[in-house]
């Protein structure tokens, strides 16, 4: 009784240990592996749009990755869109829909959100059926460019 009682400790030392390990490694790599291409840098110009699209509730009826209200349609990828682009969606901002407000934006502002949305589109694609699950639990993605200036207009 007693020598097994001693080999149970043993055993639950060796199986923590063993956790721990495992756990600090794993670790390791999630935290080293680069994570500074999803974070790409805004323009000002593009931070104005940013700030337009939360005040106007633009993001209750649109979505960006998927996230943001259903009443409109995905805006990730509009300006890259060869049938829509600029002028297409300064149309929509001017005269709005049934279920889309017209908004007296001026030209300057226009832009901040099509700065805004171009630096969005510039992330990547929704959805994007390239995703590629990763042993280690990662999902490598698609990104649209590698190219660090494209991300920055303004540079
Ligand atoms: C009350 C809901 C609502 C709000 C708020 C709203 N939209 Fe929309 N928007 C819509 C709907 C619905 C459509 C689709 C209309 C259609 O195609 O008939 C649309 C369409 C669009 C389109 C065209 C999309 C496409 O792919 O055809 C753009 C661009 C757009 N909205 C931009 C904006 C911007 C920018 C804002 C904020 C300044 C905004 N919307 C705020 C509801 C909204």
């Amino acid at each position: 009784m007693k020598i097994k009682k001693y080999e149970n400790k043993h055993h639950n030392r060796v199986i923590i240990s063993v956790l721990v390990f495992t756990f600090v490694i794993y670790n390791y790599f999630v935290y080293s592996s680069g994570t500074e291409t999803l974070a790409p840098k805004l323009s000002i110009e593009a931070i104005d749009g940013q700030v337009l699209w939360q005040e106007n509730n633009c993001w209750t009826c649109h979505q960006l990755y998927g996230l943001g209200g259903y009443l409109g349609p995905d805006l990730t990828n509009i300006t890259s869109n060869p049938q829509k682009g600029e002028n297409y969606i300064k149309g929509f901002i001017n005269s709005g829909v049934k279920s889309m407000p017209k908004y007296n934006f001026t030209d300057e502002e226009k832009n901040q959100i099509i700065a805004f949305l171009r630096a969005v589109d510039q992330t990547g694609y929704f959805p994007n059926y390239k995703a590629n699950l990763q042993p280690n639990g990662w999902v490598e993605i698609d990104y649209k460019s590698t190219d660090s200036t494209a991300q920055q207009p303004n540079k």
